[in-house]
């Protein structure tokens, strides 16, 4: 893989390595306010699919011919850099999936299907997107657990009084979001994680929208899992990873069956293959491996640190810019927020907010983003949300700025 090297954040620079980010749109330019939903790449990364699909395809961890071992090689040497950069103590410990919502399936199937019975409990919080709702509920239904869920306070805070009163013998696991997908809230997960392992629950941190933009280290949160969407990571979609500490596991079940997983197979019985092998059936996405490993190099290229700090000087300045706009209304106001701004303007629909938008080449999401018990407890049934990147400037929030009072005259 070609080695990248960028000697300081120079964001000129970092916009021309994102070719999307050049494109008109509606005879605009872009301004790419959607990066929850999903980031866009850079040509390193789609640089390092091409090239993979041009010289170096085969199946992994199958052939003896020199392709499959160059596939093979450059797809470890991945998890060794998604290793590196969660700082997990092994590489086996890295688990190759689909995305968050996989990661989340595969534990509360795993895990839940295995280790939970009858009267357990899993604590889930009022912010979670429904990847981290949708498979906890199929399996407490199914083995009749029970879900408890944190309260939030009106600025979009987990109330963490109520989060220790719902703690109790009964409690087998919690899984709960690092950062808010539609309020921007960070959660203090460590705290979370300190208090469960009091009493020894197992904790499930979703990290969807906080690894794109703080560095995340699993042995010092010391979290029992950890899940990241290689989409929002600057890499390709269809790619994500489990993190789950070793000791756990081992003693989970696999959660598909097939090639890779296996070590042997015979009509009577099967044995499984060792870590990380025993939970990746089948063949692996492994263009989505070269292209988040090729992302992860692009990002320690310019330096986590330095991502952060840009993002948090933008977000500072968006907040106050948007904080002003007569008219719009910011949903969500935790004292410790990152990247996400949900809002209202006035009583214009977010889809119509989210049209107009688009007109000028803005895009941004509308709508319930997959949060409707979320939606529900603040009373909405929609917002309006930007979400920036790194590769977002000042100036584009001057443009999305400019936008708002032509809309509330549209509306008017
Ligand atoms: N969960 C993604 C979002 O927030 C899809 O937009």
């Amino acid at each position: 893989m070609d080695k990248i090297l960028q000697k300081s954040f120079d964001i000129n620079q970092i916009r021309n390595d994102f070719p999307i980010l050049s494109k008109s749109v509606n005879n605009k330019p872009l301004i790419y306010f959607d990066n929850a939903a999903t980031t866009q790449k850079p040509k390193h990364v789609i640089d390092a699919v091409s090239r993979f699909y041009e010289s170096e395809n085969s199946n992994v961890h199958r052939g003896v011919h020199d392709l499959s071992q160059k596939a093979t090689a450059i797809f470890e040497e991945s998890r060794e850099k998604i290793r590196a950069f969660l700082n997990a103590k092994e590489s086996s410990e890295i688990i190759y999936v689909r995305g968050t919502t996989e990661a989340i399936n595969l534990v509360a199937r795993s895990y839940g299907g295995q280790f939970l019975n009858e009267g357990d409990e899993i604590i889930l919080s009022a912010m979670e997107h429904h990847s981290n709702i949708v498979p906890w509920q199929q399996i407490a239904e199914e083995k009749r657990l029970i879900l408890r869920i944190i309260p939030i306070n009106d600025e979009g805070e987990l109330l963490l009084d109520e989060f220790e009163k719902l703690i109790s013998i009964r409690t087998k696991l919690i899984s709960i979001v690092h950062v808010s997908n539609s309020l921007g809230t960070v959660n203090p997960v460590k705290h979370i994680i300190d208090k469960a392992h009091e009493c020894e629950i197992p904790v499930l941190i979703d990290g969807a929208q906080s690894t794109p933009h703080m560095a995340v280290d699993v042995q010092a949160l010391d979290c029992d899992f950890y899940t990241v969407s290689g989409h929002k990571l600057f890499g390709p979609t269809g790619i994500g990873i489990l993190y789950g500490k070793k000791q756990l596991l081992e003693k989970m079940p696999p959660y598909q069956g097939g090639g890779d997983m296996i070590r042997s197979v015979t009509f009577e019985k099967t044995t499984y293959n060792v870590l990380p092998n025993k939970f990746e059936a089948g063949t692996p996405n492994i263009a989505g491996v070269v292209g988040l490993g090729a992302a992860i190099d692009y990002i320690n290229s310019i330096g986590l640190n330095l991502i952060t700090e840009y993002e948090q000087d933008l977000f500072k300045y968006a907040s106050e810019v948007l904080g002003n706009l007569e008219g719009l209304k910011i949903i969500g106001k935790a004292a410790n927020k990152t990247a996400v701004i949900s809002f209202l303007c006035g009583d214009i629909h977010p889809h119509d907010i989210g049209t107009i938008l688009d007109h000028d080449g803005i895009a941004i999401r509308a709508g319930h983003h997959c949060t409707q018990p979320l939606m529900q407890r603040l009373g909405l049934t929609a917002t309006a949300r930007i979400s920036l990147a790194f590769y977002n400037t000042k100036n584009e929030i001057d443009s999305f700025a400019e936008t708002i009072p032509k809309l509330f005259k549209i509306f008017s």
